[in-house]
């Protein structure tokens, strides 16, 4: 059985990966879990400038699901440089660093000076975050700039180069086509959708930001069907991702036509989540006698 999953000119061993902003940058977890087993770990987005991120209260609980509006709270790229790089070069999987700015300048530099790290693997350009005034999902909702952004970038690595797409548009297609045009080598879908939380007794938003990003379980129809149509609709790889709570879960993306997944939300419920749903997959695989994970889109048109 063969679990490898290519992206542009890389493998990754297998495609369990953890969802960005929701792993740290690994070390929070490495006595949870064995970090080995995970085809790639999706950092916490590194930005230009340090961030405090969003006022508290800026996390709640939601029915099968949170509402974040953290607000890309990162180290900035001198720190991360500096105080991570130094950690993620001795971990056994691929460092995918996930890159945030407020305009295409910011991701430039930010991924310039990334360039001198052999230990990253790869990008995950974060176009899609809800919680941003700046940049984040306006890049992300507008195939223009997501094409233009993805072709600046594109000149400046020969790494893997994944843009992550938003679910608060109409039509993901039109999203995930511009950024393959733009030569990007995978998208990875779906960051959280816009949602709310009102406190009727106080008649006010529970976030201080007032809206947040919804994820975890309640979003998983809704990813399993942008990669569906984002997957049927370009020739790279699409990284899929929302709600997976086990291999069940991610098995349905899979069968959408993924090439990988990531866990995210679940990670909070039980760390060790991501290496079961590695082994539910495997076991699978197996019981169907699917050889390859290219051999789960054949039953799905
Ligand atoms: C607390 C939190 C922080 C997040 N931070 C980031 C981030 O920095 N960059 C990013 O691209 N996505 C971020 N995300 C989105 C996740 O990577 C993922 O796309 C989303 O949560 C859907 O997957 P899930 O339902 O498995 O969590 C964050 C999600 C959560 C819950």
């Amino acid at each position: 059985m063969n679990l490898e999953v290519k992206i542009g000119k890389k493998l990754l061993p297998n495609p369990v990966g953890v969802a960005s902003g929701t792993f740290g940058y690994g070390s929070e977890y490495e006595s949870l879990i064995d970090l080995s087993q995970l085809g790639a770990i999706y950092t916490k987005a590194v930005t230009l400038e340090p961030r405090a991120g969003n006022d508290l209260p800026r996390l709640i609980e939601t029915p099968s699901g949170i509402i974040n509006s953290i607000g890309l709270a990162n180290v900035g790229i001198k720190r991360f440089i500096e105080e991570k790089i130094s950690y993620l070069k001795t971990l056994p999987c691929a460092i995918i660093a996930n890159v945030a700015g407020s305009t295409e300048d910011d991701y430039k530099v930010v991924v310039d000076k990334l360039e001198n790290c052999n230990c990253i693997w790869g990008y995950e350009i974060n176009v899609s975050c809800p919680n941003v005034k700046c940049g984040g999902m306006a890049f992300g909702t507008d195939p223009v700039q997501i094409e233009r952004l993805t072709l600046m970038l594109r000149k400046r690595t020969d790494k893997p180069l994944i843009i992550k797409l938003t679910p608060n548009v109409t039509d993901i297609t039109v999203t995930a086509k511009a950024a393959e045009s733009g030569g990007a080598d995978a998208i990875s879908c779906i960051n959280t959708l816009v949602g709310m939380v009102i406190d009727t007794k106080k008649k006010k938003p529970v976030l201080a930001m007032k809206t947040g990003g919804l994820s975890g379980p309640a979003i998983r129809p809704v990813g399993v069907a942008m990669t569906y149509r984002a997957s049927h609709a370009v020739k790279i790889p699409v990284i899929g991702m929302g709600g997976i709570m086990c291999a069940d879960d991610a098995i349905q993306y899979l069968l959408a036509g993924a090439s990988a997944i990531e866990v995210g939300t679940a990670t909070f419920v039980d760390p060790k989540i991501p290496t079961q749903v590695l082994d539910g997959i495997q076991k699978y695989m197996k019981q169907e006698a699917l050889n390859s994970i290219a051999d789960f889109w054949k039953f799905i048109e």
